[in-house]
């Protein structure tokens, strides 16, 4: 089934000295490009109405099915500019599939992996320009997602879905600078439970996440640890992303893809590379009370959280009620600044890339 794409250029796009203002201190999500990306989807017609077209405000009505119900699933990635000047996605497939899974979970029609895939590349191509050069810090960060968009107030699967892929130009995730963070362990929320939504890439994980995110502020930390909800005992992963230890044996571990947990792309990447420079990879449970004393006893020596905004983290402190503990002296170590540095080389085609994660744009 070929959908040929209808390309609608801008009008009056951003002007080259405006767009260099606006990319010379990004932050994170706050400057966008001049287009986006649009595919509908209706029960008669299926896929259909490819486009690239100016970037605009959304016209909705208010009975929309996903502003009452959320229907709604996105995805989030990144196109690096490469050291030799092209343009490329990282490993962008994995994303069409996560969001294929986020769909069926989420009663949403499936769009196929290669519509996804084109869909950002046109967006890409389009809005060259907004990738920062290479040798800087940022990104152009894509955020594709799907709506239920059925005027209907009736609490069922929407008969009418529109797709969209938005991009914006991202610098370092973290304001001041990447440091080691903080995390607050949520004793009081669950962000996934059994047979729930933990494992899709929908929005009501995220609204149901900010509670616990901000008692986390409150305290003083930067991110929210969320234990699991049966025993309330086993690290799952932070509010936006996922978690590794490092041991001084030389091993690391990450908690397993239970379907409470996203599966990350990054997770997965860093996996494979941990194999590649001969750790000891392990995906099994982790509880909170081991952390504690893995960090106190010096068994555990680093810990780190990964997600495609915030690449590599590490997590210097760990806040628990009124108990708080450092991870490797409350800085950086060697595993997590190696696998951090192997992962980026690939994105940014600095090393080889053994695994063809790389996918260059024309
Ligand atoms: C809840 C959650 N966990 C983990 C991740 C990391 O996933 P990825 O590495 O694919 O960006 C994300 C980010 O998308 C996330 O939102």
């Amino acid at each position: 089934m070929a959908l040929p794409f209808d390309i609608r250029p801008h009008a009056e796009p951003v002007s080259a000295a405006e767009r260099a203002g606006r990319m010379a201190d990004p932050g994170f999500g706050r400057v966008f490009t001049d287009h986006m990306a649009v595919i509908r989807w209706s029960e008669a017609a299926g896929w259909h109405d490819p486009h690239v077209t100016a970037r605009a405000p959304l016209q909705m009505d208010p009975a929309s099915s996903v502003l009452h119900y959320a229907q709604e699933i996105f995805e989030g990635m990144k196109a690096y500019r490469l050291a030799d000047g092209g343009t490329a996605l990282f490993r962008p497939t994995a994303n069409a599939r996560r969001f294929r899974d986020s769909a069926r979970r989420m009663a949403m029609p499936e769009l196929p992996e290669a519509l996804f895939v084109e869909a950002v590349e046109r967006l890409v191509a389009i809005d060259r320009d907004w990738v920062p050069a290479a040798g800087v810090d940022g990104s152009l960060y894509l955020r594709p997602f799907q709506i239920a968009s059925e005027v209907f107030l009736g609490v069922k699967p929407s008969t009418e879905y529109l797709f969209m892929v938005i991009a914006s130009t991202v610098g370092g995730y973290w304001k001041g600078g990447a440091r080691a963070i903080s995390t607050w362990v949520s004793r009081d929320y669950s962000r996934a439970a059994p047979g729930g939504t933990g494992a899709a890439k929908c929005g009501g994980n995220y609204a149901a996440s900010l509670v616990a995110q901000q008692q986390a502020i409150a305290r003083g930390c930067d991110q929210v640890v969320f234990l699991d909800a049966v025993e309330r005992r086993w690290v799952e992963e932070l509010g936006g992303m996922n978690l590794f230890f490092v041991f001084d044996d030389g091993s690391i571990a990450t908690p397993p893809l239970t379907g409470t947990i996203l599966p990350g792309i990054t997770r997965d990447s860093l996996l494979t590379l941990a194999r590649d420079q001969g750790l000891v990879v392990r995906e099994e449970p982790y509880a909170i009370d081991r952390w504690r004393a893995d960090a106190v006893s010096g068994r555990l020596a680093e810990a780190f959280a990964c997600g495609t905004a915030a690449v590599v983290t590490t997590i210097g402190e760990v806040v628990d009620g009124d108990d708080r503990f450092t991870v490797g002296g409350g800085v950086e170590g060697p595993v997590t600044t190696a696998l951090r540095a192997a992962l980026v080389a690939i994105q940014r085609g600095a090393a080889p890339d053994p695994h063809g994660w790389l996918h260059r744009l024309a």
